[in-house]
């Protein structure tokens, strides 16, 4: 039987830490962080998402910004939002809460944030910085499976690893993160071959599994020993839980059986990435208070 990574109670941890960092930040320099969250629409899910952001903002000691907008919001309107936020040097960090409406480019939207405030990772340019690994913000999951591994101690310098999962917010950077801890990485994604799947998750030492569709990987194929990192939040019901209930991408049960290190979900990855968000929050704000020091 595997050792749970218990996300939620390194997450808690790591906000205890910043929290104590904010006040002595605050202190020194009079400068609240601030996050600037955005919402478009009305998506239940990122509604919830949002809403607990916000609130590790509050316990943490941050101020928070929330622009709730329409879902026939413009992209010029939108734009727009993101250049005042840009400008004004009370807001820190700026969250675009995705996906976005259909008719609108997030990648343009992404594109307006200023390097400086891109708390979540996710413009060309910081993804850019963390494929070079030159300073940069690095987005949330990514980061925070890599802390969890980290505080665990699970050290992939020449493990196998295979990410399943291609995505910009987590599969890719995870992928690169991986490599840069000298991980031997296999990235899978939706078209790779079943069977070569197979192949590479019963051949790894970690396993990050990022697809969102549940039970994707087999608990079968875990390796003994293995670590696990389950990325997937599917609500699936059932007779006896019409309401639902969250699992991962990765059969728990069988997979727990086998594995050395499991993710729960929920309370494995998911509280890592808001514990991470807040991390780059206050030093995006950190960042801005040396460069408005004047020097001498
Ligand atoms: N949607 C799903 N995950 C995320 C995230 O980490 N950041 C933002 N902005 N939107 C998301």
């Amino acid at each position: 039987m595997s050792a749970l990574l218990d996300g939620k109670a390194l997450a808690e941890r790591i906000k205890a830490a910043l929290t104590e960092e904010t006040q002595e930040f605050v202190a020194s320099t009079g400068i609240q962080p601030c996050l600037a969250t955005v919402l478009v629409g009305e998506d239940p899910a990122s509604e919830v998402y949002v809403r607990s952001k916000r609130a590790s903002c509050a316990a943490i000691g941050f101020a928070s910004r929330h622009c709730a907008l329409p879902s026939d919001t413009t992209q010029e309107a939108l734009v727009a939002l993101i250049g005042a936020l840009n400008a004004d040097p009370a807001v820190h960090g700026i969250l675009v809460q995705l996906p976005l409406p259909r008719h609108l480019d997030a990648d343009a939207i992404i594109d307006a944030i200023a390097l400086a405030k891109d708390v979540d990772g996710f413009h060309p340019r910081s993804m850019g910085n963390l494929a070079l690994k030159k300073a940069g913000f690095v987005s949330c999951t990514p980061a925070g499976i890599m802390r969890l591994l980290e505080e665990s101690g699970l050290d992939p310098v020449g493990k196998r690893a295979v990410v399943i999962g291609r995505s910009a917010i987590v599969g890719l950077p995870v992928a690169l993160l991986l490599t840069h801890a000298h991980a031997t990485v296999t990235l899978c994604h939706s078209l790779t071959a079943r069977a070569d799947l197979e192949a590479a998750v019963r051949g790894a030492d970690i396993v990050v599994a990022a697809v969102g569709v549940p039970g994707f990987v087999p608990g079968a194929w875990i390796k003994e020993g293995s670590v696990v990192i389950d990325v997937g939040i599917n609500r699936v019901t059932d007779p006896e839980r019409p309401k639902g209930r969250l699992v991962g991408d990765v059969e728990f049960e069988p997979a727990a059986l086998r594995a050395g290190w499991i993710t729960p979900v929920p309370g494995g990855v998911g509280p890592m990435t808001i514990a991470m968000l807040m991390s780059n929050t206050l030093l995006a704000a950190q960042r801005a208070a040396v460069s408005s020091t004047p020097s001498r």
